[in-house]
């Protein structure tokens, strides 16, 4: 059985570039452990999915809760699953200016405001972590990334 673990935060600014950096160590972490799922950043909030071994999601879990590059940490889903819906470990950056079309079918679904933490759904994170693949996957695809 694996678990999907879904939350939001609020980056610390002054820590977002050391984080960024981090990124790298993270996956290989995760790797090691059996832990998939998508990172998302954009400059009012983080979004996390990771999948796994329930054990192991809720250890790594625990440690990002007290993390203190974020706060307003927030769990918005924790259900356990059959099979995996996110069977690798992706990263995406929501940013009007790297990517504007990705920026907006975002922000279609969610009001991306300093208020983000308290006003998203679980239902309406999937939607964006789903609607993220989708465009990651036609990206791939048509050979953008
Ligand atoms: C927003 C955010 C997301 C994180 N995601 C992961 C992750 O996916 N995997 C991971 O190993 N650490 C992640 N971390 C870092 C952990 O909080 C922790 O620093 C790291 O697991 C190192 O723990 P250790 O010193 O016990 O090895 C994240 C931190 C933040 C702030």
């Amino acid at each position: 059985m694996i678990t999907q673990l879904v939350y939001v935060s609020t980056p610390i600014d002054a820590c977002i570039d050391e984080f960024n950096s981090s990124l790298p160590l993270n996956q290989i972490k995760n790797n090691e452990c059996g832990i998939t799922g998508m990172m998302l950043t954009h400059k009012h909030f983080y979004m996390q999915l990771i999948e796994g071994d329930r054990s192991l999601v809720n250890l790594l879990y625990n440690k990002i809760v007290v993390d203190s590059r974020h706060r307003n940490v927030t769990l918005v889903k924790y259900q356990d699953i059959v099979t995996r819906q996110f069977d690798d470990w992706y990263y995406a950056v929501i940013d009007k200016d790297i990517d504007p079309i990705f920026y907006r079918s975002i922000t279609d679904l969610v009001n991306v405001g300093d208020d983000f933490v308290n006003t998203v759904s679980g239902p309406v994170a999937m939607c964006v972590l789903h609607r993220t693949a989708a465009i990651a996957c036609i990206k791939t695809t048509l050979g953008h990334t």
